[in-house]
């Protein structure tokens, strides 16, 4: 295990950057800040311009104990924590007091100061606390501002109704600081049932590779990577943080993933080896067996003789490397079996000669259009148990393996 937080845990301990918008309700952040903090959330606060108008950065940042973000074009800001990164080390973003105007410049993507940019940046799920004149709340403009940021994913506590700081009595007031901090822990909770690798780490090898006999020509196989990038996928969804070492395919980089672009079996093996410490490793390239013994520096020639013999060397393999790693093994290595007869007792034979933990065997022969097709048909076996999955998308196969991997991690 790496040294990092479980988000499954993270109810206490979440990463919260809070926005705090220009409005008489900005007293009440401060008070939001120290219940968090009492719940042993961390915060980083970001005050816009008119939100330092009624509270100074240093009472704000004396309760985060931490920096307070205020300019999208300061050298200093950026060079500490650039905005896109910003944007996306928290768990939540919870924006207190949320004012018409930044309502209006999230709704319609707006992105002119610190703030704004954020929310467009972000890509973990924001909370608002409006607060502002009932008037202003109930004018169409911002009733469509609304409207458009719940479409948008945007959840919102309050405004309670009350008497106004401007005298005015009715809908506008920013939630009591107790009742945002249950809206987040809510929110937080939510987030880590469906996120239940957060906190991990995973490698997972995907694509053919590429061994080269001379400039032009090189050994490979008929591997897309499909199985291999939807597993990344489904991992990264489910919250773990994936490198995902690719030999060359046809097709795109899931989101959300470090992807390493590599050719042959040994430039995989070390990338994968640089990616270690991992949780997790899954093993569904389809890696050469051989590489050509020499690599020959000019393209080799027709000579009128017999064609020279090709002789080839044996490629490292990748999946034996990780499983045997002497003092980085991942907690779960999960091999593939390609077979084109006697599948489960090849996989088993795999299993113990590889030493990974499960092997997820599947039919590669071509009737059943495995390679390069979209469906797969598998079976996972592990050291006690043989499941056989019906043929199902890749996608959805890959969704079960991270299910299960989820559960694997959950039992241990
Ligand atoms: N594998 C690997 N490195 C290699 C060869 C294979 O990491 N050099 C991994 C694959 O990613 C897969 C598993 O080992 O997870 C099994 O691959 P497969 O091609 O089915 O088996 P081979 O090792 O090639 O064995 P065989 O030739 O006997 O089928």
């Amino acid at each position: 295990m790496t040294g990092e937080t479980k988000t499954g845990d993270a109810r206490m301990g979440a990463r919260i950057l809070l926005i705090v918008g220009g409005g008489i309700a900005a007293y009440k952040s401060l008070e939001l800040v120290r219940l968090l903090k009492k719940r042993g959330h961390r915060v980083r606060a970001v005050l816009t311009a008119a939100g330092a108008a009624f509270v100074t950065p240093l009472s704000l940042g004396s309760l985060t104990g931490d920096k307070v973000y205020q300019d999208l074009f300061s050298l200093t800001d950026e060079a500490e924590m650039g905005h896109i990164e910003l944007s996306r080390a928290a768990d939540l973003v919870v924006v207190a007091p949320a004012t018409a105007d930044l309502m209006a410049k999230a709704a319609n993507g707006l992105a002119n100061d610190l703030a704004s940019t954020l929310l467009l940046a972000t890509d973990k799920r924001v909370l608002m606390a409006p607060a502002m004149n009932v008037r202003m709340w109930r004018h169409a403009a911002t009733e469509r501002n609304l409207a458009t940021l719940k479409a948008d994913g945007v959840a919102f506590v309050g405004p309670g109704e009350g008497e106004m700081a401007c005298g005015e009595y009715g809908p506008g007031r920013m939630a009591e600081p107790a009742e945002i901090l249950a809206a987040i822990e809510a929110l937080l909770e939510v987030g880590a049932a469906a996120r239940p690798l957060a906190g991990l780490s995973a490698l997972v090898t995907s694509g053919p590779t590429h061994e080269p006999i001379d400039p032009v020509r090189y050994i490979a196989n008929r591997s897309s990577g499909k199985q291999g990038h939807a597993i990344a996928a489904a991992l990264a969804r489910a919250g773990a943080r994936v490198t995902l070492i690719s030999g060359p395919v046809a097709i795109e980089a899931p989101p959300g993933v470090t992807l390493v672009k590599v050719e042959t079996a040994r430039e995989m093996l070390a990338a994968a080896e640089r990616a270690l410490p991992a949780d997790i490793a899954v093993c569904a390239a389809a890696v050469a067996d051989w590489r050509a013994e020499r690599d020959a520096a000019q393209k080799i020639k027709k000579t009128g003789d017999a064609p020279a013999p090709l002789a080839l060397a044996e490629n490292p393999d990748i999946l034996a490397a990780l499983s045997h790693h002497p003092f980085r093994r991942p907690k779960l290595v999960v091999g593939f079996a390609a077979e084109t007869e006697q599948l489960v007792p090849h996989a088993r034979l795999k299993l113990a000669k590889k030493g990974c933990d499960w092997i997820v065997a599947n039919d590669v022969s071509p009737a059943g259009g495995v390679m390069g097709g979209d469906d797969n048909t598998v079976v996972l076996v592990t050291a006690t148990a043989e499941e056989a999955w019906p043929t199902l998308p890749k996608d959805q196969v890959a969704e079960r393996l991270a299910g299960r991997i989820a559960a694997e991690f959950a039992r241990t």
